[in-house]
C-alpha cells in the first residue's frame, strides 16, 4: 500500500469513528456518475453498519443549499463528491460534516477526506467514489463496492491522462480482482450494447475523420473488410464478434486512421484499457464501466439521480428501464449539442476559446458537450469555455488538455480567482472546472479569464 493510501485510510478511520456515533445521517452528493456511485457506496456501507440515512442530490453545492441544509439541522451530514470547495459555508452555517471529495480544497474541516490533502491530484489519481470507497472500507467489509468506485472515476474520465487508471485508482482496481477487471481493447464507446457500426459512427475521442458522424461510411468500412455485421437481421455488437473479427476491425481501423491523417497521438487512443464489472451480465451497460457511467450521467444530469442510484443499489427492473430511456434522450441531446457548436462556431481569443449555448444546451450537460467539441470542432491548443443559461446566472464549463496543464493551466484556480473579482463561484480541477457567473458579466468574465490564463501558462 502506498503512503498516500495509508494516510487516507488512517484519516478515513477517524471519519468512520465519528460516523458511528450517529444513528441517522443526512447524505448530500453530486448528480453525475461519480456523485451517484459515491452516494451508493456510502449508503450501502451505512446500511450494512446499521446506520440510517437520507439522500439528497444536488447539481452543485452553493451557499443557498448549505443554508437550507443548516435549517434541516441534521446531526451529521456526509458530503460526497462535493463540499471541498465550500468548506467555508459549511463551517459558517455550523453544519457538522464529513466531506469525502476530490475537488480542489478551499477552506478546512476536521473531517475532510480529500486526496489533495495527502499529496495526490483529484483529477486523475482518485475520484469522489474512490475516496468514498476508502471511507466505506473503514466502516466495514465493503470491498465488493470497488466496482462502483471504478465506475465513478471512469465517469470523471480519470483514465484520460495516462490512457489507463493509475495511482490510487489503480490500487483500488488491482486489490479487488473478483469484481472488476482491466481489459485492453478497442477504446470506442458501446462495446456491450451498440451495433459495431454505431460504435464507430459515434466515436468522439478520438475523432475519426470521414467515419465519425457518418453512418453510411461506417457501414461501408465494415463491409469492405468483410465483416458480416448482422445476424438474423440483428446488428452485431462488439461483444458478439469473434477474437479474429475484433482484431480485423481494430487493425483495419488503425490502418484507415494512418491513411487519413490522424495524429499518432489520436491513433494511439484507438486502443486503450477498459474495465469490466465481473458480476454484471454481459450485453448490459453495467458490464462496462464506461457505459455504466454514461447510463448514470443520463439519469443524474436530468435530475433523476435517484434512478441511477437505484441501479447502483442493484435494481435491474423499473429503475434500470427508466435509466435506459433517459439514456436515449441524453444521447440525442449530446448529438444536438455537438451540432449546435459546429453550426454556431467557437470564438478564439489569445488564451482561450468559447461558445455560448444560451438555453439550447441544458446547463447540466454543456460541460460534456464542451469536452467532446474540444476533440472535433475545437482547437486543442486552447482551453475551451462554454456558457449556458441557468436561473441565477450563466453556467460556465471549462475544459483544458494535459499539455496545457503541464504548461501551468489550472482552470479551477483561474475560475475561482475571476469569480472572486466578479461575484459568482467556481471550482473543480486543473483540467476541468465550472462556475456560475452573474448575468450581464459575460464579456468581463471572458476578458479577465483570458488574462488570468495568460499568467498561468508558461510560453513554449
Ligand atoms: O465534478 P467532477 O469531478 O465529477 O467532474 C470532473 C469533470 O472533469 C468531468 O466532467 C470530466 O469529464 C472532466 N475531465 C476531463 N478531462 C480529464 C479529467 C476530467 O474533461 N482528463
Ligand atoms: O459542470 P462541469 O462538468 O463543467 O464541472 C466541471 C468540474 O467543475 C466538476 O468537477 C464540477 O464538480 C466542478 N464545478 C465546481 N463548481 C461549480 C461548477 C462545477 O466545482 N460551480
Ligand atoms: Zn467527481
Amino acid at each position: 500500500m502506498s503512503e498516500t493510501m495509508a494516510m487516507m485510510a488512517k484519516h478515513a478511520r477517524e471519519c468512520a469513528e465519528e460516523i458511528r456515533k450517529f444513528e441517522e445521517i443526512q447524505l448530500v452528493s453530486h448528480i453525475d456518475a461519480d456523485g451517484i456511485t459515491s452516494a451508493a457506496i456510502i449508503s450501502k456501507a451505512l446500511e450494512r453498519a446499521g446506520i440510517g440515512s437520507e439522500m439528497m442530490f444536488v447539481k452543485q453545492l452553493d451557499e443557498a443549499i448549505v443554508e437550507k441544509l443548516a435549517d434541516m439541522n441534521p446531526e451529521l451530514t456526509i458530503f460526497t463528491d462535493l463540499g471541498s470547495g465550500q468548506l467555508e459555508h459549511i463551517n459558517n452555517y455550523g453544519v457538522h460534516a464529513i466531506v469525502s471529495d476530490h475537488h480542489r480544497p478551499q477552506g478546512e474541516n476536521k473531517f475532510h477526506l480529500n486526496p489533495h490533502l495527502f499529496g495526490a491530484n483529484g483529477s486523475y489519481e482518485i475520484s469522489g467514489s474512490g475516496t468514498t470507497f476508502i471511507l466505506a472500507t473503514q466502516l466495514g467489509n465493503n470491498r465488493d463496492l470497488a466496482d462502483l468506485a471504478i465506475v465513478g472515476c471512469v465517469g470523471d474520465m480519470q483514465y484520460r491522462k495516462h490512457g489507463k487508471l493509475v495511482s490510487l485508482n489503480r490500487m483500488i482496481l488491482e486489490a479487488n480482482p473478483s469484481v472488476i477487471s482491466p481489459k485492453k481493447d478497442i477504446s470506442l464507446f458501446g462495446k456491450q450494447t451498440r451495433p459495431v457500426y454505431k460504435m464507430i459512427q459515434y466515436s468522439s475521442d478520438p475523432f475519426i475523420p470521414g467515419l465519425t458522424g457518418n453512418e453510411d461510411a461506417c457501414i461501408d468500412f465494415l463491409a469492405k473488410i468483410g465483416l458480416q455485421f448482422s445476424n438474423d437481421e440483428k446488428w452485431r455488437r462488439w461483444i458478439d464478434l469473434s477474437e479474429e473479427e475484433k482484431t480485423r476491425v481494430t487493425s483495419s481501423l488503425l490502418q484507415y486512421s494512418m491513411q487519413n491523417g490522424m495524429s499518432s497521438y489520436n491513433i494511439g487512443r484507438l486502443v486503450s484499457e477498459g474495465y469490466i464489472l465481473l458480476e454484471e451480465q454481459e450485453g448490459t451497460e453495467m458490464r462496462d464501466a464506461s457505459e455504466y457511467s454514461t447510463l448514470l450521467n443520463a439519469a443524474g444530469r436530468y435530475m433523476k439521480a435517484e434512478v441511477g442510484m437505484q441501479v447502483c443499489m442493484g435494481n435491474r427492473d423499473g429503475a434500470y428501464r427508466e435509466a435506459q430511456d433517459l439514456l436515449q434522450n441524453h444521447r440525442k441531446n449530446l448529438v444536438d449539442g455537438l451540432n449546435f457548436v459546429r453550426d454556431n462556431g467557437i470564438t478564439e481569443l489569445s488564451n482561450l476559446q468559447y461558445f455560448d449555448a444560451g438555453s439550447v444546451i441544458p446547463e447540466t450537460i454543456v460541460g460534456i458537450v464542451a469536452g467532446m467539441s474540444h476533440y472535433s470542432t475545437g482547437n486543442r491548443k486552447l482551453p475551451i469555455i462554454a456558457f449556458a443559461d441557468k436561473d441565477d446566472g450563466y453556467k460556465v464549463s471549462a475544459r483544458g488538455t494535459q499539455e496545457l496543464v503541464n504548461r501551468g493551466l489550472n482552470l479551477a484556480e483561474a475560475l475561482s480567482i475571476v469569480c472572486q473579482e466578479l461575484g459568482g463561484a467556481g471550482g473543480g480541477h486543473d483540467i476541468a472546472a465550472g462556475a456560475t457567473v452573474p448575468f450581464g458579466k459575460k464579456e468581463e468574465f471572458i476578458q479577465k479569464l483570458n488574462s488570468t490564463i495568460a499568467t498561468q501558462l508558461i510560453k513554449t
